[in-house]
């Protein structure tokens, strides 16, 4: 039976933020086209308002929508609404623990997740551990494409060098598009602070950018690279060297804006000590064998495999039985919230694809 001819899949978006807005666009905008019947969006809904579409209606602009129909919502509320014929998907848009911890429940009971949020697979390993057990137990799929370099092919490429035999010797990667944007601009004249603002307006950080700088993003994303590597580490397995001062961490988010500033001289250091070695600043994951894991800002020779890219670039290097020296590197935009939407939707229909068969 081909794709295009299967029942569609039934797809409950969690998060209509900057990721699930465009999730939404690029939904509403395959209306008509083969892809559009493969993927039918019968439930949104945000931490305030759900919307129901049980008949799987074309999409209208997501705003007038919830204002005419939405209501308020429940998690419990998404088994029911994605019952009925064609496999079950919950795309998770949004970056909340509760609903992280809802995944186990939903794969328990054969209903496919496909997320964004790194809290499920990147934090404690009992969480990593519930949702491998889970996806077991309902014979459900876990898409997590997005939730490390925004839908580059780098958990894909992992799974399948494994798949093929081989064994992942380490790992070291630029895994954060905003970082990545940081030091690709930070020039050490103009303060630090003021790009780190224009990140946050561009929407390359977290909605707190204190989550990227602390280095606790990056810490998720090389979590959930490691384990899928076959090495399953704890939380604090992971050492990370934090580019937030004390005093800015233990700031509410409201009183962040005009702290920003403390972060600038330790950084101009930084910068200075680098350029006069002809080095460049970044901030780096590293999985060696044996599981010992970093995360911190390093200085590289400009030619370095790591050193390379522009914009918010991810840029990972992967050392196998394959690759012994010269290092198999993936490279490109590993933020926002377009190529984000893309790698969701691109699980999904690899679900819907799948379930087909
Ligand atoms: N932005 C990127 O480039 C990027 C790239 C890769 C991965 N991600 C990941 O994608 C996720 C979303 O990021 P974002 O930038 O779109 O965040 P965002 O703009 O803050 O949107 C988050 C959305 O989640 C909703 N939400 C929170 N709790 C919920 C609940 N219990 N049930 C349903 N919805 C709930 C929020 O509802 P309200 O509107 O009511 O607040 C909001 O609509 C995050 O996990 C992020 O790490 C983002």
């Amino acid at each position: 039976m081909s794709a295009a001819v299967s029942p569609p899949a039934r797809v409950a978006l969690l998060g209509t933020g900057t990721v699930g807005s465009a999730v939404w666009a690029r939904l509403a905008g395959w209306h008509g086209t083969p892809l559009g019947q493969r993927l039918r969006l019968v439930h949104a809904a945000n931490s305030r308002l759900a919307w129901g579409n049980p008949d799987g209606l074309p999409l209208g602009t997501r705003d007038s929508l919830f204002q005419q129909a939405a209501q308020p919502g429940t998690l419990e509320a998404v088994d029911a609404a994605l019952a009925g014929d064609g496999p079950r998907i919950v795309l998770d848009a949004t970056a909340s623990a509760v609903v992280a911890d809802r995944h186990p429940h939903w794969l328990a009971r054969g209903i496919h997740v496909v997320t964004a949020c790194k809290l499920g697979q990147g934090t404690a390993l009992a969480r990593w551990q519930a949702i491998q057990s889970a996806r077991a137990a309902g014979q459900a799929a876990y898409g997590d494409s997005a939730t490390v370099g925004a839908g580059l092919p780098l958990l894909r490429t992992l799974r399948a060098l494994q798949a093929g035999g081989d064994r992942i010797h380490a790992i070291a990667g630029v895994l954060s598009g905003s970082l990545a944007w940081l030091f690709n601009h930070y020039d050490g004249m103009q303060p630090f602070s003021g790009f780190v603002r224009q990140a946050r307006d561009a929407g390359y950080t977290e909605p707190d950018p204190r989550e990227d700088l602390s280095g606790e993003d990056v810490r998720r994303k090389l979590l959930i690279l490691a384990r899928a590597a076959g090495q399953v580490l704890e939380q604090d397995e992971v050492q990370v060297a934090s580019l937030v001062p004390d005093a800015l961490a233990a700031l509410p988010r409201d009183a962040l804006d005009a702290a920003l500033p403390e972060l600038d001289a330790p950084l101009r250091e930084r910068f200075a000590e680098a350029y006069k070695r002809g080095e460049k600043l970044r901030f780096v994951a590293r999985l060696q064998a044996g599981g010992v894991a970093t995360v911190g800002l390093e200085s590289l020779p400009a030619g370095h495999a790591l050193a390379g890219g522009g914009g918010t670039d991810n840029r990972v290097a992967i050392w196998s039985d394959r690759y012994p020296e010269q290092p198999l590197v993936i490279q490109g935009p590993g933020a926002g919230a377009g190529v984000t939407a893309a790698g969701l939707l691109d699980d999904a229909l690899a679900i819907q694809a799948a379930a087909a068969q």
